[in-house]
């Protein structure tokens, strides 16, 4: 087991100080989430990634609240050693600070130990507001799949000095505002390595290359669960999609050809009663 962790302890985590690379899967129900507790893994995120891996939809954006919240809620339920964060859908943290207050607090008590919300220094006034509700909050930047309308779609970012620039300024806002770890997704490795230098949080990358103090990847990408999309930054460690339907087929080929159930596989009655009822012979 072990001691839980805690968005303080996560936020001492920078590899300059020493400390061990972070490890965050995503989960998004009670089996995906012991798996990722089991692995040792040191944040599970319930990513509003669950629209487009669990739930069917093409993008983030059509995620609710309350489904988010139901989530979290199975995997806060297994208990994890692992600190668990719960990302805030779009339009969660865009209208009002007491709009994004409530929200995150309709997260914090599905059972999440912090929340995650994806934009730069525009973002201030409603980071602050749910810290100061006594929410740790962990950033989002660079590739923001929120924002895949206004990108133009899902674009690596940061990718000139102006761009690069903007990303380590608003690396800076966000730790000043009190983040205690940064998601940097789908920029250059040189720009996560400058905005991991630049601040005194934690950066946690995915497609950020390896000089961010930690990594993230997709419960499904990384067990080949999803299979239809290979983004670059994704490696591959099982093929659960084809190993699955492998054992499905299996299972129907038994059924069709009368090998399931087997004796061992049924349940028995008493001999005595068998004969009563007239099936002697029927059984096994
Ligand atoms: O929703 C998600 O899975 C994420 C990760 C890609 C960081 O935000």
């Amino acid at each position: 087991m072990g001691t839980k962790l805690t968005a303080l302890a996560i936020s001492r985590r920078k590899r300059s100080l020493g400390a061990d690379p972070l490890v965050m899967l995503t989960a998004y129900d009670a089996p995906s989430a012991r798996m990722a507790d089991e692995a040792g893994a040191d944040l599970i995120l319930v990513g509003d990634s669950v629209a487009m891996v669990v739930l069917g939809h093409d993008d983030t954006m059509s995620v609710t609240v309350d489904e988010m919240a139901h989530h979290a809620a199975a995997v806060a339920r297994t208990r994890p050693r692992a600190m668990v964060v719960a990302d805030m859908p779009w339009m969660s943290y865009h209208v009002s600070a007491a709009d994004t207050v409530t929200n995150a607090a309709t997260l914090v008590r599905a059972g999440a130990q912090g929340v995650k919300l994806e934009g730069g220094s525009e973002r201030v006034p409603m980071i602050e507001a749910i810290i100061s509700a006594e929410v740790p909050v962990m950033g989002h930047l660079g590739l923001t799949p929120q924002s895949m309308l206004a990108q133009g779609g899902y674009r690596v970012q940061g990718r000139n000095s102006e761009a690069a620039l903007g990303l380590v300024a608003d690396a800076k806002a966000l730790a000043h505002a009190g983040c205690f770890a940064i998601v940097l997704e789908g920029i250059p490795a040189a720009v996560g390595q400058m905005v991991t230098d630049a601040v005194d949080v934690p950066t946690i990358g995915i497609g950020a290359g390896g000089d961010c103090d930690g990594q993230v990847l997709v419960i499904h990408d990384v067990l080949g669960l999803e299979t239809r999309m290979l983004p670059r930054f994704v490696r591959r460690y099982a093929s659960m999609h084809a190993d699955g339907v492998d054992a499905l087929a299996r299972f129907a080929a038994d059924v069709r050809g009368g090998a399931f159930p087997n004796a061992a596989e049924c349940y028995e009655m008493d001999p005595d009663e068998v004969i009563a009822l007239g099936l002697y012979g029927h059984q096994g």
